[in-house]
């Protein structure tokens, strides 16, 4: 379903993505681990077209990104750090992310805020909220219209070991829906326990680590 093609991209005189060649396969949870620095946010802001390669091309159920399409179709996403309207509450800044595209309304936008934690009847200002708390709301934005692909980076900043073990059980059950997940993370067991395969990126070099369990 993704397809990342030769895929480079130079910054300066730094290539940050060196010939990138990897296949995603659809409903599963796909890891990719590296250090600081090695490219793994850029990988994903190529596959969701903020980001164009200098060379190579990424394919998403058919289409190329950046020609058929700009961005990847019904996808979910956090990249970094989620960004919100901070005078707004949780349910506010979800509800008018939703109404673009119309698909989804208050009603699942409140059991998505419910599915991660988060009270959907609370006042609270998201810039009163905390590290975590921000976090889960980025989560549930990424998942609140079900998308078929879900891009995670780094998604479980801040949560507390509860918020994790959520986090992880509302993963597995998208998979068993269906989704395909592309998750990166520096915690190794995150990525242990949810991932069917996993790559490292290692100075903007891909390779394919492992197949675990899943
Ligand atoms: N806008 C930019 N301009 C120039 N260089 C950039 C830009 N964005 C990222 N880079 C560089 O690209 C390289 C890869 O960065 P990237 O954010 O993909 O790393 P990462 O693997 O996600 O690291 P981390 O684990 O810290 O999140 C780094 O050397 C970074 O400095
Ligand atoms: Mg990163």
């Amino acid at each position: 379903m993704i397809l990342v093609k030769d895929v480079s991209k130079k910054y300066e005189d730094e290539w940050v993505l060196k010939n990138v060649n990897v296949e995603f396969e659809s409903g599963k949870i796909h890891g990719i681990v590296g250090m600081n620095g090695s490219g793994k946010t850029m990988l994903f802001k190529c596959i969701c077209g903020f980001v164009r390669p200098d060379s190579g091309c990424v394919y998403v159920n058919g289409k190329r990104i950046g020609k058929d399409i700009d961005f990847p179709e019904d996808t979910g996403f956090i990249i970094e750090t989620p960004g919100f309207l901070p005078d707004y509450t949780g349910f506010q800044n979800l509800k008018m992310l939703a109404d673009v595209n119309r698909k989804i309304g208050a009603e699942e936008i409140k059991r998505t805020l419910e599915r991660v934690g988060l009270d959907p009847y609370s006042k609270k200002q998201v810039k009163k909220y905390s590290l975590g708390m921000r976090e889960r709301l980025g989560i549930a934005q990424a998942i609140m219209e079900a998308p078929k692909l879900l891009i995670l980076d780094e998604p479980f900043n801040g949560l507390d070991k509860k918020g994790v073990e959520e986090v992880y059980g509302i993963l597995q059950e998208l998979k068993r829906q269906g989704t395909t997940i592309l998750l990166a993370s520096h915690n190794e067991m995150d990525i242990q326990t949810l991932c069917d395969d996993i790559c490292e990126m290692e100075l903007g070099v891909l390779s394919k680590l492992t197949c675990c369990a899943g």
